[in-house]
């Protein structure tokens, strides 16, 4: 006969949703893990470039976007990257560090979803693909979630269907809808992580294209040392995905293009070596096409000798500084993850259960804790989902 009840029905076999089932399900609670994707965790198959960067080794609250700086810092000093590393040894996945403490899989993220996937199975997890979730109650301390026409009853719910970031993955504002039916607010969720447009009268920066340079990207007293990317829309790569996470609506940004080069080095420059066309100086530093575009907007040429110090220094100064004003963001389609989300002051930091609904549990990527690129926001997955998980296999 169908089993009806369970200890805990978690909605939603991503990141968060696995490692949440098969932590409760070690702890010998019954659970039902359901989604409505054929498929679990397809956000880790494509993540990393197909390698998954599942951790960061660097990783620290400061490095996650939240309306409580403080609150993601229980569950990940909790689930470390080294818990998460030691279950990757434990399952001979082999991995290697990219760059900045980002680790990836040697072989494919696939890898990591068989590997979350054989630990619910070990658990005892009953995993449900493929059904949609049509309707959800509360009351005399159970939750019933109707799934694919059955009804199903746990005193545990877990909230662990993501954001709406690339849709057409199966992402949807699931969670925000439930949290805020149960009481829980949603501070208003935003792509994050993602391409930032430039309009028209960019347009000498659209045909750049293609073209990529290590830059220092600011905005307020954010700043990120990576590369950008010029976009047939704007700007992308590291740096301003980074940025993009903090990124205000007609607010600016910063771009040092030179951000090794020394104090006065194109006065340096000039005395050295007077007779050099200012656009050699710049592309002796920069990808040539990039650098040319920049002297076009600069409206200025000649040999380094012949220009003046003042309008060197001027120079010196807009590369240090360069100021872009984007237009919006790629949106949802392009935003590798969603910013905002269930506010976290209505949940536990240990727990991730709600204060006011004994029982609610809401992990991962709906919740508002938005990680930097690199390996964070699959952390922030791990660790809410082994808070909640642990949680729940202490409940009585
Ligand atoms: P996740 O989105 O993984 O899982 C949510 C699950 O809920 C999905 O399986 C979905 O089908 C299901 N669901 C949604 N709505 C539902 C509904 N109504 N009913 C039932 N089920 C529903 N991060 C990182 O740290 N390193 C990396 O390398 C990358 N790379 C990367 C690449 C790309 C292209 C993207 C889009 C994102 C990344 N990320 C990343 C971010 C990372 O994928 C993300 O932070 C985690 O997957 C979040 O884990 P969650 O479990 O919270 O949500």
């Amino acid at each position: 006969m169908t089993q009806r009840h369970y200890d805990a029905i978690v909605l939603g076999a991503g990141a968060a949703g696995m490692m949440c089932a098969m932590t409760a399900g070690a702890g010998g609670k019954r659970v039902l893990l359901a989604d409505h994707a054929d498929a679990p965790g397809r956000k880790i198959l494509i993540s990393g470039g197909g390698r998954c960067n599942f951790t960061n080794i660097h990783t620290a609250a400061d490095r996650y976007i939240s309306g409580n700086p403080h609150f993601a810092k229980s569950a990940l000093g909790r689930y470390s990257p080294q818990d998460f590393i030691a279950l990757v040894d434990r399952h001979g996945i082999a991995w290697h560090e990219k760059t900045l403490g980002q680790l990836f899989c040697d072989g494919s993220a696939r890898q990591i979803v068989e590997m979350l996937a054989g630990e619910c199975t070990a658990a005892g997890v009953t995993l449900m693909l493929g059904r949609p979730v049509t309707a959800i109650g509360h009351g005399d301390g159970l939750f019933r979630v109707t799934i694919g026409g059955t009804e199903w009853s746990a005193p545990g719910l877990v909230l662990a269907t993501g954001g709406p970031s690339i849709p057409k993955l199966g992402a949807t504002g699931f969670a925000y809808d439930t949290a805020r039916r149960f009481g829980l607010s949603v501070v208003q969720p935003r792509p994050a992580l993602v391409p930032l447009t430039l309009g028209a009268e960019e347009a000498l920066f659209h045909s750049l294209s293609g073209v990529s340079a290590e830059v220092e990207v600011r905005w307020n007293k954010t700043r990120f040392r990576e590369a950008a990317l010029f976009t047939h829309r704007g700007l992308s790569g590291p740096a301003i995905l980074q940025i993009s996470s903090y990124w205000q609506h007609r607010t600016g940004i910063g771009v040092d293009f030179l951000p090794d080069a020394a104090l006065d080095w194109l006065l340096t420059q000039k005395r050295e070596r007077p007779r050099m066309p200012l656009r050699r100086a710049l592309a002796a530093s920069l990808p040539e096409r990039l650098a040319e575009a920049l002297l076009e907007k600069l409206d200025m040429q000649g040999e380094l000798g012949n220009l003046p110090d003042k309008a060197l220094r001027a120079i010196q100064a807009r590369l240090a500084d360069w100021r872009f004003a984007p237009t919006g963001t790629e949106g949802f389609a392009k935003a590798e993850v969603t910013a905002g989300g269930i506010s976290v002051a209505g949940l536990s930091s240990r727990s991730m259960m709600a204060d006011h609904l004994p029982g609610l549990y809401a992990i991962g990527e709906a919740v508002d804790v938005t990680g930097w690129l690199g390996g964070y926001n699959f952390q922030w997955a791990w660790a809410s989902g082994w808070a909640a998980g642990q949680a729940i296999a202490e409940s009585a």
